[in-house]
């Protein structure tokens, strides 16, 4: 059995699968799980139940003698047989109470260490194609995979982020063409993406209009292509000015990535991935074009990858299988997370499915897909004008509305003070109200809901944080020194306590749980839980009028763990923290 006691989930589980095999003789799941109903104790064990089913036994004789093998390491109270034959586990008081004082004094990880087989993991997200401004749908990609990618570092796994920019494709044609025919100098100097989205509006308008304006588009990007010096030079300095522009956006959010591979990147790779496909007798012509086939069994046998296009073109699922095979032999990936609107769900099966036939079987290959970010009225999201909301603007909303608030409890301090607090909490409250949303499906983005002060939202999360520290601050005020978890066990006295201390106790499973299946949102419930749990406890228990020394201290250590808790998780989410609000 694993001697770790920072995941308790998993630790149960080992001790239960080894009392199954030690009693039954056989290697089963335990299904091990928090309980949603206290009466039933703080953990189940389930698996006793389909397994009487099919060894045809009685359930609770088996789960009598499972008990009589279980060993728990002191962590729970003697195991009770509940129904037909599941087993309930309570933790031991004594137990909790010195697992989070330890816990507490690793102010930095909360006493948790690294997953048990960390992976390399390449997180693909964000991903904006060039010469058009980052809208809210971005906003979800960026914010989603950043939150990913930290809460699998903090869980040890090593991370690539890999922002996959479309920087290549028809549109440099149109953008070459209407650049050389209708480039406005000043404007690109006073507002460079917005020059470049005029350019290309107006050049795709006028090929439409025009069958040889159409022509001379495609013959500009068939000159990008041969490495025409003009037009490399000109597709050189878009991608720059999109950049730049990106770059701005990820600053304010505060996101960063480790490579920047864009389409581009794969552009010599991508004649070879077609010739490989043909060669392994996966991809063969189609009306001219040429695409891979699927088997009948796959369910996709009428919807072929179309790989490259009668006039030789190729396509986005080219350069995505080129890679693919570029991130396996660059990063040895155990796994691959690419974070997409769900509206590509079909391009991502066709791929992964292409990937297994290519025998790319050993790393796991995941979608996360997300919804739609609606406005109030359950209509995509729009300006009032009815055109798509920047992305910067957006952010602005976000920071102009919290000001007022910040200015009114806060009249004070400066101005300067004033706008980063509005800027970290109205920033935050727009990445929580992203990610505390179930993925997949479309979500209603309402500003009085995510900035409520209360609710399940970044303010109040932020606020609880605040209120927190408080009172770890007022304690140094009033007795004249900081106070320092010293790992001396907790003395739980009331229900509010006791409930507080093992819902902190829950956090690594949580997090192992996120990082498993790609859920920020389960970390956001985690936490809002934990939040709501503090106020109940604020009420029931004094902290620094408690009656004895001992029970002040023990209090404070729940402050500081309660604190620590909710400082890690935000920083996972990439949620910035305040110290005042
Ligand atoms: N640039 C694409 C888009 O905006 C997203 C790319 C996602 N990543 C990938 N490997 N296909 O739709």
């Amino acid at each position: 059995m694993s001697e770790r006691h920072d995941r308790i989930v998993q630790r149960l589980t080992a001790a239960a699968r080894q009392a199954m095999q030690q009693a039954l003789g056989v290697d089963a799941d335990p299904d091990v799980r928090e309980t949603s109903d206290p009466r039933f104790g703080d953990y189940q064990i389930n698996g006793v139940l389909p397994l009487a089913k099919s060894l045809k036994k009685n359930p609770r004789e088996l789960a009598n003698q499972v008990l009589g093998a279980l060993d728990t390491g002191g962590m729970c109270l003697a195991p009770e047989i509940a129904g037909p034959g599941f087993i309930n586990l309570r933790l031991d008081p004594a137990w909790v109470a010195a697992e989070v004082a330890r816990r507490t004094t690793d102010t930095a990880r909360m006493g948790l260490g690294p997953a048990e087989q960390p992976q390399s993991v390449v997180i693909d997200f964000s991903s904006p194609n060039v010469a058009k401004r980052m809208h809210v749908g971005h906003l979800r990609s960026t914010i989603i995979g950043d939150a990913l990618a930290r809460t699998l570092r903090f869980l040890g796994h090593r991370v690539v982020g890999d922002n996959h920019i479309g920087d290549w494709g028809t549109q440099f044609g149109i953008l070459i063409w209407a650049w050389k025919h209708h480039a406005d100098p000043a404007n690109l100097e006073a507002d460079p993406i917005g020059e470049l989205e005029r350019l290309y509006k107006l050049g795709s308008e006028q090929a439409k209009g025009d069958p040889a304006i159409a022509e001379a588009t495609r013959a500009e990007l068939a000159r990008l292509q041969q490495g025409d010096a003009d037009n490399l030079a000109l597709w050189h300095r878009f991608v720059a000015i999109s950049r730049a522009e990106a770059e701005r956006i990820y600053h304010r959010l505060g996101v960063a990535f480790d490579t920047w591979h864009g389409e581009s990147f794969y552009n010599d790779a991508l004649p070879g991935v077609v010739e490989e496909l043909k060669a392994k007798g996966l991809a063969r012509q189609s009306q001219g074009a040429m695409a891979v086939f699927f088997p009948e069994e796959t369910g996709m046998a009428e919807q072929p990858f179309l790989v490259q296009k009668s006039d030789g073109a190729f396509l986005y699922s080219t350069t995505d299988i080129a890679t693919l095979q570029h991130r396996r032999e660059a990063y040895q990936p155990d796994r691959i997370i690419y974070v997409v609107d769900v509206r590509q769900s079909l391009h991502f099966k066709q791929l992964f499915t292409t990937a297994r036939m290519l025998g790319m079987d050993a790393v796991d290959l995941e979608h996360v897909g997300f919804g739609m970010m609606l406005g109030a009225d359950g209509r995509p999201f729009k300006t009032r004008e009815g055109g798509t909301i920047t992305l910067e603007a957006l952010l602005d909303e976000a920071e102009e509305r919290v000001l007022p608030i910040v200015r009114e409890k806060w009249p004070n301090a400066s101005d300067a003070e004033q706008r980063e607090i509005a800027s970290a909490v109205g920033i935050g409250a727009v990445k929580y109200a992203d990610l505390s949303q179930n993925l997949a499906t479309d979500y209603k983005f309402e500003w009085d809901k995510l900035l409520a002060f209360d609710g399940n939202t970044g303010p109040y999360l932020l606020y609880t944080l605040v209120r927190t520290r408080a009172i770890l601050r007022e304690n140094e005020a009033r007795f004249g020194e900081a106070f320092v978890p010293s790992g001396e066990p907790l003395t739980l006295v009331m229900d509010q306590e006791k409930e507080l201390a093992k819902e902190l106790l829950r956090f690594g499973d949580v997090l192992d749980r996120v990082g498993r299946l790609s859920r920020p949102h389960m970390l956001c419930e985690y936490l809002f839980g934990l939040a709501r749990k503090t106020n109940p406890f604020y009420a029931a228990c004094p902290v620094l009028r408690a009656e004895t020394d001992a029970l002040r201290r023990s209090r404070l250590t729940l402050c500081a763990a309660t604190a620590q808790t909710l400082a890690i998780g935000l920083s996972c989410l990439n949620i910035p923290t305040v110290e005042r609000m």
